[in-house]
């Protein structure tokens, strides 16, 4: 099938555009480049052995992508094209939803016009806000979102439920929670490349490792976990990439669908703590990473972790791969990648 992945060329579309092409699909890529390096797709192209259709623009520009879907015959869409610093949303709220929310608008309207029939939507678990319970099922309610980025998220999953209602069975689609994504591809060829300063920890930590920054700061050691750092459901980008797969070959399926629109986590089930995973890291390399307690970073939650099973049982998809490897694996991209 020939897949449209928009944020093509960024952290998890990159990864999923190669397992896509692993698994026979045609990924067609767009990106704008705003958070991503065209020598993505050269990182690309060694996976692969071919380099695979670019389209630069911008998703928020009905011209450029009516040219895209007249020349491409789109079978169906991942849509990752979005802007994701949280506290740069709380700056810039205009900016956030024009872009995140007018892109799927325009995309979800070009799906619609074009015989698109599965489309798969990035959200994140960041829609649960501070959770009750843990893991978290997707039966847990969403929370009113504490940034206009979180918001974008929520308001998404919405749009796209509703056009899959109205669409009435010629578009399928689904929604995927993401927890936090890690690492990077075992070649060492493509991984994370945040532009500036990272705001996520595993691209803060490995650059501190490669010393191109002085220390990590630790957002606190307070919290009420037995070391006292935040847990997260860390996941590796390769098992979060194949779950796309999972989900596209169900939603191409003549299989019903328990849901119009359904919301899948995807996540581990396991939780690791701040404090754990740079000790992975510095079990797993060697390197002994400099790092400092300061103050929790505001909106940092406790815990998060998923219950998985929705999507282990509805689409067969489970992680497969450890922190452990994922930190491996970002620490030999992080050895290749561009100091900046
Ligand atoms: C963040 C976003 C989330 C978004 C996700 C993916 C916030 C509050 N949440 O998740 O909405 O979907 O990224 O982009 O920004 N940490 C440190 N030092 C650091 C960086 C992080 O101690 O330099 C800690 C954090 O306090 C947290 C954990 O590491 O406990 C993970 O942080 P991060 O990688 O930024 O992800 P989230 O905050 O979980």
């Amino acid at each position: 099938m020939k897949i449209l992945v928009t944020g093509g060329a960024g952290f998890i579309g990159s990864h999923t555009v190669i397992e896509l092409a692993l698994a026979g699909h045609t990924p067609i890529i767009i990106d704008n480049f705003s958070n991503s390096r065209p020598s993505v797709l050269d990182g690309i192209e060694s996976v692969l052995g071919y380099r695979p259709t670019l389209h630069t623009g911008d998703c928020t520009n009905p011209v450029f992508l009516t040219s895209v879907f007249e020349r491409e015959h789109i079978d169906g869409i991942i849509h990752f094209a979005a802007l994701k610093a949280v506290g740069e949303s709380l700056e810039q709220p205009l900016r956030y939803y024009r872009n995140n929310i007018g892109s799927l608008i325009d995309i979800l309207d070009m799906a619609l016009h074009h015989g698109v029939r599965a489309f798969v939507f990035s959200s994140s678990a960041t829609v649960y806000g501070d959770p009750e319970t843990l893991p978290i099922p997707e039966t847990a309610p969403r929370k009113p979102a504490t940034s206009p980025y979180g918001n974008t998220k929520q308001i998404g999953e919405d749009i796209l439920r509703d056009t899959t209602i109205m669409a009435n069975g010629t578009l399928r689609s689904a929604a995927l929670r993401y927890f936090n994504p890690i690492g990077a591809h075992p070649s060492g060829l493509i991984g994370e490349l945040p532009l500036g300063t990272p705001n996520n920890l595993v691209p803060y930590l490995t650059q501190v490792a490669a010393g191109n920054r002085s220390t990590l700061t630790v957002f606190g050691n307070d919290y009420p976990t037995p070391d006292g750092t935040g847990i997260r459901d860390f996941i590796h980008v390769v098992d979060l990439a194949q779950a796309h797969i999972a989900t596209l070959e169900v939603l191409f399926s003549e299989k019903r669908l328990l849901e119009t629109s359904p919301v899948y986590n995807v996540g581990t089930g396991t939780g690791t703590s701040v404090k754990e995973l740079i000790e992975t890291f510095e079990r797993v390399t060697g390197i002994t990473v400099p790092y400092t307690v300061g103050p929790r970073r505001s909106g940092d939650i406790t815990s998060c972790y998923a219950d998985p099973q929705k999507i282990n049982k509805e689409l067969g998809w489970k992680a497969k791969l450890s922190v452990a490897q994922a930190l491996e694996d970002a620490w030999r991209w992080q050895q290749n990648s561009p100091k900046q």
